[in-house]
């Protein structure tokens, strides 16, 4: 099978990453809820994932929050920042996991920035909407749809220079593209665990720069003879026994990606995409393609696109096809009625399996599919 759904989640998971689950279920406990040599070991494997999460995204470790995916992370920050009837900024090109739960806190919503791999527009649109005093500021670093690369210093500039608090979801930059919680002065990065970052899925992370109000009440192993939850990091945002096992498989995920580095993967994901975009090109697709982009790419096909993803998958295939939860991204470029057909690309991806797609792809243009 050729993978190309890397968006949606990393797979096959590296061998590390499932070493190092099989070794968290048989050795690791709960963390902080105890003092014996099983809890001790779940509380360092958890603390090793923050310390690795933290030096990837240049934060102290007590900034990393751990959550169940990207979703619950952006849930936590808008839930902190966002109240009925505030005025929010988003980008045209944000994923339900931001409209769901502004739609569901009453925000209103002003979208700013929506043509596709145009930077300069985005930053103009952008400063106009900034200049409206909204209570906060959402957007993605990557359309996990077309795979723009938004200009996520520039914009976080703006947003610190209007004094807007901000949250930027990572969900398909963390493990590709360099990330500072301290350099962008972001309230909130957004990530899940188990995409770039190659660790199972359910694992997620909020790295925070300030205290989240939480989602969730209960044990958090500290503060137990009080009713409220802990005010400080990262205790606030974490209650409930957390994945252990997944943490162990993120860490080994993180270890890999620090390894080998971000720019590196960044280079050969994108290179890989930019390649497949001009095969597709040649062989009659509409192709969304530009500059700014990431190792992601849309195109539509002849026939319907889920119908052309199935025979995809026949083929042998793997992608995603539809409106890939991102309704607004396509709207903004014009496919809300049709959809597309994604190719998202991994860290293992090589030229000799892009020429294979474009191969199977030739076979499969002659079918006008
Ligand atoms: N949000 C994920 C995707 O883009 C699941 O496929």
């Amino acid at each position: 099978m050729i993978y190309l759904d890397n968006g949606a989640t990393s797979f096959p998971k590296p061998e590390p990453v499932r070493r190092a689950v099989q070794e968290a279920l048989l050795t690791c406990a709960n963390p902080g809820r105890g003092g014996y040599e099983a809890a001790m070991q779940a509380a360092e494997t958890v603390f090793l994932c923050r310390e690795r999460a933290a030096s990837l995204f240049d934060c102290r470790a007590e900034q990393v929050v751990f959550t169940l995916n990207a979703t619950h992370a952006l849930n936590m920050a808008i839930h902190t920042l966002v109240k009925p009837g505030d005025r929010v900024v988003i980008s045209g090109f944000e994923h339900n996991a931001v409209t769901r739960p502004l739609h569901g806190v009453g925000a209103d919503i002003l979208i700013a920035g929506r043509r596709l791999f145009d930077r300069e527009d985005t930053l103009f649109q952008w400063e106009k909407a900034l200049r409206t005093r909204p209570k906060a500021a959402i957007f993605t670093h990557v359309s996990n749809v077309f795979g723009y690369i938004l200009p996520t210093e520039e914009l976080s500039a703006l947003c610190r220079r209007y004094q807007i608090p901000f949250i930027i979801d990572a969900a398909q930059s963390a493990g590709m593209l360099p990330l500072s919680l301290r350099k962008l002065g972001a309230d909130f990065i957004a990530m899940p665990g188990h995409k770039g970052l190659l660790g199972p899925q359910g694992t997620g992370i909020l790295l925070c720069g300030q205290v989240p109000e939480p989602i969730l009440r209960g044990g958090t192993g500290s503060e137990s003879k009080y009713q409220e939850m802990p005010d400080y990091l990262p205790d606030r945002g974490e209650a409930g026994t957390v994945n252990v096992p997944g943490i162990a498989g993120l860490s080994a995920g993180l270890a890999l990606v620090a390894e080998t580095g971000v720019e590196r993967i960044f280079r050969r994901e994108a290179g890989e995409a930019a390649f497949c975009a001009r095969g597709l090109r040649n062989l009659g697709y509409r192709v969304f393609a530009g500059p700014f982009q990431s190792g992601t790419v849309s195109f539509l096909p002849k026939s319907d696109c889920e119908e052309a993803a199935s025979r995809l998958a026949e083929l042998g295939i793997a992608c995603r096809a539809g409106l890939h939860c991102a309704p607004l991204a396509h709207e903004s470029a014009g496919t809300l009625a049709t959809g597309t057909v994604r190719l998202s690309f991994g860290h293992t991806c090589s030229r000799q399996e892009s020429r294979e797609f474009l191969r199977r792809m030739g076979e499969f243009s002659q079918r006008k599919l």
